[in-house]
C-alpha cells in the first residue's frame, strides 16, 4: 500500500496547516548548540533519549514518512554513528552513499548523499559502526552541523543514538525540536532523565564557555561559575542554585543564562507503555523532577502502544505508517505533530537566542 493512501482528506486539511508552522517558525535555539553559520528555514527534530531498541529509529521513520506524505519536503538523518540503522526502517538494506562520506572528506557537500527513499523522505544514511561516535573531529562536526542547518528542507529528523557522548549532544541541541525517549523499564527513564540533564549541561557549557557565540564568553569568572556547577551536577546540585549564584554575583549574565534554561525544552515519548495509570504517573514524574532539579519545563507528547503490526512491519522493512495511514503509528505521529507545533511557537519568540 503506498504512501498516496495516507493523502486522506481529513489529514490533508489538518495536518499541513500545522506544519507550515513547525516548518517556517523562527529558530530559537539555532546557534545556542553552535553558533555556526546562517540556517534553512527546515525545522529540526532530534530524536534521541534512552539507549537499548527503545523505537527511536523506528519513530524517527515513520515521523518523517508521515511528515513527508502530508506535502513536506522532509530529510531524514541517521547520526547514530555507532549503530546507524534508520535505512532498515525504509526499506534500505545497504546504502551507497552514507554520512561517513561526508566526516571522511569523500563528499564535500551534505546534499550529495541524499538518497530517495520509496516512501518520500530522502535519507542521509549512517555509517556501518566504522566511525565511532567519539572519533569525528571538532571542526567537522561543526562543518557537518553548519551543513544540515543549510540543507533544503521543510523538516529535518535527526535520528540519535542512545549515548551521551559531546557529539550525540551536540546533535540533539542542533535542533528546534528536542524529543527524548524512554520506555517504562527504570533504567530506561533514568537514562532518559540522565540524557535530558547532561543535554542541558552541555548546552550551558557551550554558551558560557569558550566556545560560546555570545560575548560574555570574556567573563571568565562567569564561565568558571558555570563550568564549577556543570562539573558537580551530579552531586544533586540544583540549576536554581547556579542561578541564585549568578544571580548574586554575576548579575549581568542572568538574562542570558534565565533565557538558555527556559529555551532549553525537551518533549518525552512514553513507548511501550504497560498501564494508563502508570504511564501518566512517569510523564509527570519525569516533568516534576525536571522543573525541581533543572529549572526546565518539560512536555509530555504522549504515549506510544506496543503493536503487534508495528513489530510485522519492522520485520518486512516497510515503515508501519506507509503499510497502515490509519494505523496506530500514524495516528500518534499526528499527534506529536499537534502538540510540537503550539509548544515551538510559544517559545520561539520570546526568547530568540540570536547572538
Ligand atoms: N510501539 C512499538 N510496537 C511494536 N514494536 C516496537 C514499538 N516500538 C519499537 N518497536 C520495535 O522495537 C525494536 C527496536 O526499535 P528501534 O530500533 O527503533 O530502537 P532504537 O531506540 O532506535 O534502538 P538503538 O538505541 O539501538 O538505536 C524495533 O524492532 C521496533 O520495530
Ligand atoms: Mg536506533
Amino acid at each position: 500500500m503506498g504512501v498516496d493512501k495516507m493523502m486522506t482528506t481529513a489529514q490533508v486539511e489538518t495536518v499541513p496547516a500545522s506544519m507550515t508552522t513547525l516548518a517556517t517558525a523562527p529558530a530559537t535555539d539555532r546557534g545556542a548548540a553552535g553558533g555556526e553559520g546562517e540556517s534553512s528555514q527546515a525545522h529540526i527534530i532530534a530524536i534521541g533519549g534512552a539507549k537499548g531498541g527503545i523505537g527511536k529509529s523506528l519513530l524517527a521513520a515513520n515521523l518523517g514518512v508521515y511528515l513527508a506524505a502530508n506535502g513536506n519536503r522532509t530529510v531524514l538523518v541517521d547520526l547514530d554513528l555507532g549503530g546507524a540503522n534508520l535505512h532498515l526502517f525504509l526499506g534500505i538494506w545497504s546504502l551507497e552513499r552514507k554520512i561517513d562520506d561526508f566526516l571522511e572528506k569523500r563528499f564535500a557537500h551534505l546534499e550529495e548523499l541524499l538518497l530517495p527513499t520509496k516512501y518520500g523522505p530522502l535519507l542521509i544514511g549512517g555509517g556501518g559502526g566504522a566511525l565511532g561516535a567519539a572519533n569525528i573531529h571538532h571542526a567537522r562536526k561543526l562543518k557537518l552541523l553548519r551543513a544540515l542547518r543549510k540543507l533544503r528542507a521543510d523538516v529535518i529528523i535527526i535520528d540519535l543514538g542512545g549515548d551521551t557522548s559531546f557529539n550525540m549532544l551536540d546533535f540533539y541541541l542542533a535542533a528546534q525540536t528536542g524529543v527524548v525517549m524512554t520506555t517504562m523499564d527504570p533504567a530506561s527513564y533514568l537514562d532518559a532523565y540522565n540524557f535530558i540533564k547532561v543535554g542541558l549541561m552541555r548546552r550551558l557549557n557551550r554558551i558560557f564557555g569558550p566556545e560560546s557565540p555570545y560575548r560574555l564568553q570574556k567573563d571568565e569568572r562567569l564561565a568558571s561559575l558555570v563550568r564549577d556547577f556543570v562539573a558537580e551536577v551530579g552531586s544533586g546540585r540544583r540549576v536554581a542554585s547556579l542561578v541564585d549564584r549568578v544571580a548574586a554575583e554575576h548579575p549581568q549574565g542572568l538574562q542570558l543564562l534565565q533565557r538558555v534554561i527556559s529555551a532549553y525544552r525537551p518533549r518525552t515519548v512514553i513507548n511501550m507503555p504497560t498501564g494508563e495509570n502508570d504511564v501518566a504517573a512517569l510523564a509527570e514524574r519525569l516533568r516534576k523532577v525536571s522543573a525541581r532539579m533543572l529549572s526546565i519545563e518539560v512536555d509530555y507528547l504522549g504515549e506510544l502502544a506496543y503493536d503487534d503490526l508495528i513489530h510485522q512491519s519492522t520485520q518486512k522493512l516497510v515503515p508501519h505508517v506507509a503499510r497502515h495511514p490509519e494505523g496506530s503509528l500514524a495516528r500518534f505521529c499526528e499527534r506529536m505533530v499537534a502538540g510540537i507545533t503550539p509548544v515551538t511557537a510559544a517559545i520561539d519568540s520570546p526568547l530568540a537566542l540570536s547572538a
